[in-house]
């Protein structure tokens, strides 16, 4: 959420800052700003603008701001509106002071009173004005000491700003007396400094800066960073330097091409396929001795012998893709297993129990409601001091240097490659395989399924891809005319049941994201507990019908939508009792534990082709930011 980028080198600035940007834009799209010291009268150059990174761009794109240190910001609007006063770099009374800022500062408005009772001006109203404001007061007391180096100046009144502030921030700060400084500092909000030869560039993501050097150096939480282009000096919370080795990029996995498709999201559903044939080679590997295929992982598993309940944290499509998972080891594996929000966990977990597995599930690695429900788990199983409750953590990312990957060391790493349509759909796909394979571990661990059923899913499992393929181009096509009967839809209703009901919670999160359309998933069994009101003729239903143990009862359910006058679209095979849909989106038959990963994807091509239809912003819409970095 809000991405930053900050440059200081012999390069000039502005165009380093407007590409890294670009790369950011993910992150939020509320408004766009650079700040620049002019490198020959030492003075701040900022400009800002509301909406997207192109109206910064056409604003000072052919401006020739001379100047080789600077900062950037694309923003989503937490405190203030999307508005040009809110947007960032924010700056003191004197515009000597620039600061850009991801996260939330919880005490702002209490600082804030402080400040404007000794008769400081305030600009926006964000909670980021604070800081730099703050900052000046610290430059003007430390004034008095004459200390001799302006860049260590600027470093301490920072660490003297930041004892003050409450929350999460990842920022950077350029002051214009010192011109080839930047600090920088991160609190629960990712930092990542890229090494380049006389030069360093500061980003939120590793996208940001893969152009620039693939030498990296993740920063720590609580850590604070004085960069010039000599050298980095970087301090813990105990004002301790800091030296660490700095690591590589996997530059691969950056690369942003949007190939022949309209949208980054059209491309990201068809990816599925060769995702799904690719995690096949790197996960399910047989043992040349004893012929039985198991999943790799790249960590050592033996703990998970103990285990005897799971509890998945995350949010969001991740959540969605963590309820199959339950449902894949609870009755696959037969472990119980609970998905919480993870931003209710944090508030209300439940009592602590023995060998138990806490699995964090993100994309991004860096959901700040995933991340702190984990932190507080793993600290009050400590405190605990119960070797029976220690924490046993798995996080299933597809970011493995983010800061889940920091936080967790038994990493699944979903392998989907970059996603930039902020809407997730391979990375959904990428979860779901994980779980299977965890399904699979687990059931081999526990005995919960005979060698044959096991193997049954593994080789169901190895045949997908091409009949994942097949499904993708037939429902493209399916779903581009079926877009057009949705022109003047305003609700629709999902349904599934049992394995699926996750897929229906899904199937209308994508539509609500990307098209505006208000859409609800339920389990069809609920529908005639209350939501079966909403239904009439302008509110289709999508049901999800596959052959398995409730399909009987979806069908019923669907009988009940169409005695109410509802357009009933059917998710299904054709077969025995699908015939009562209005429009069968066809599935191919299968076994029930794979239809999970079939039935989504004419789920997220008929999202998709609703809302390019409709001509909207499909890998930007509106509101939303791929990684969602404030609670
Ligand atoms: O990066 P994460 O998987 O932790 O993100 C969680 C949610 O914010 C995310 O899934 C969100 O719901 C997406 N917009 C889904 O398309």
């Amino acid at each position: 959420m809000c991405g930053i980028v900050a440059v200081t080198g012999y390069r000039k600035a502005l165009s380093l800052l407007l590409d890294g940007l670009e790369k950011l834009e993910y992150r939020g799209y509320d408004s766009a700003g650079i700040a620049i010291v002019n490198s020959e009268n030492k003075e701040l150059v900022c400009n800002k603008s509301e909406g997207k990174l192109i109206n910064l761009i056409n604003k000072v794109g052919q401006k020739e701001i001379l100047g080789t240190v600077g900062i950037g910001h694309t923003r989503w609007a937490t405190h203030g509106k999307p508005e040009v006063k809110n947007a960032h770099p924010h700056l003191d009374s004197s515009g000597k002071v620039a600061v850009v800022q991801n996260g939330i500062i919880e005490n702002f408005l209490e600082l804030r009173n402080k400040l404007e009772e000794e008769g400081i001006i305030f600009k926006s109203d964000t909670d980021t004005e604070v800081i730099p404001h703050l900052i000046n007061k610290e430059l003007n007391n430390l004034k008095k000491l004459n200390l001799e180096d302006s860049g260590s100046t600027l470093l301490i009144a920072v660490r003297n700003v930041l004892s003050d502030l409450e929350g999460a921030y990842a920022l950077a700060v350029l002051w214009s007396d010192a011109p080839d400084s930047l600090v920088i500092a991160r609190r629960q909000a990712p930092l990542i400094i890229g090494l380049g030869e006389g030069e360093f560039i500061c980003a939120s993501d590793t996208p940001a800066i893969v152009d620039f050097t693939q030498t990296i150096l993740p920063m720590e939480d609580e850590e604070i960073a004085l960069l010039t282009p000599l050298g980095i000096e970087l301090y813990d919370s105990n004002n301790e330097r800091q030296y660490r080795n700095p690591i590589s990029l996997k530059c691969s996995e950056q690369v942003v091409d949007k190939k022949n498709f309209r949208h980054y999201m059209h491309k990201e559903i068809y990816e599925q396929p060769e995702l799904t044939q690719k995690w096949i080679k790197n996960y399910l590997i047989k043992n040349s001795e004893s012929g039985l295929i198991k999943v790799n992982y790249s960590f050592d598993t033996n703990f998970l012998e103990n285990i005897e309940r799971i509890q998945i944290l995350a949010c969001g499509t991740s959540r969605h893709a963590s309820m199959v998972g339950s449902y894949l080891l609870e009755q696959f594996a037969g472990i119980p297993t609970d998905v919480f929000y993870a931003s209710e966990f944090r508030y209300s977990p439940p009592p602590i129990l023995p060998n138990t597995l806490t699995i964090g599930v993100t994309q991004s690695g860096e959901t700040a409601d995933t991340l702190a429900a984990l932190s507080m788990e793993i600290s009050r199983r400590e405190d605990l001091k119960d070797e029976l409750c220690k924490p046993n953590l798995i996080a299933i990312t597809n970011r493995p240097d983010s800061s889940i990957g920091r936080q967790i060391s038994n990493v699944i790493d979903i392998s989907a490659g970059i996603e930039i349509g902020v809407a997730a759909t391979k990375t959904f796909f990428g979860q779901l395989l994980s779980f299977y394979g965890l399904a699979i571990t687990f059931a081999q661990i526990k005995r919960s399924k005979t060698d044959d059923e096991i193997n049954q899913l593994i080789s169901n499992l190895e045949n997908l891809p091409p009949l994942l393929k097949e499904l993708v181009d037939q429902h493209n096509e399916i779903s581009e005319k079926l877009a057009h009967d949705f022109s003047d839809i305003k609700d629709v209703i999902f349904l599934g049941r049992g394995i699926n009901y996750p897929i229906a919670l899904e199937g209308a999160l994508k539509l609500k994201e990307i098209s505006y359309i208000h859409a609800a998933g339920y389990p069809a069994g609920e529908m005639k507990h209350g939501p079966i009101a909403l239904l009439e003729k302008k509110v289709p239903v999508i049901s999800i019908a596959t052959p398995g143990k409730v399909f009987e009862k979806v069908i019923s359910n669907a009988q009940e939508a169409k005695a109410r006058d509802s357009y009933l679209i059917g998710i299904a095979p054709k077969c025995d009792g699908t015939e009562i849909f209005d429009y069968l989106m066809p599935l191919p038959l299968s076994d029930e534990w794979l239809s999970p990963l079939l039935a989504v994807i004419p789920l997220q091509l008929l999202s998709y082709h609703i809302a390019a239809h409709r001509g909207l912003d499909v890998d930007q819409p509106r509101n939303l930011a791929k990684s969602v970095t404030v609670e």
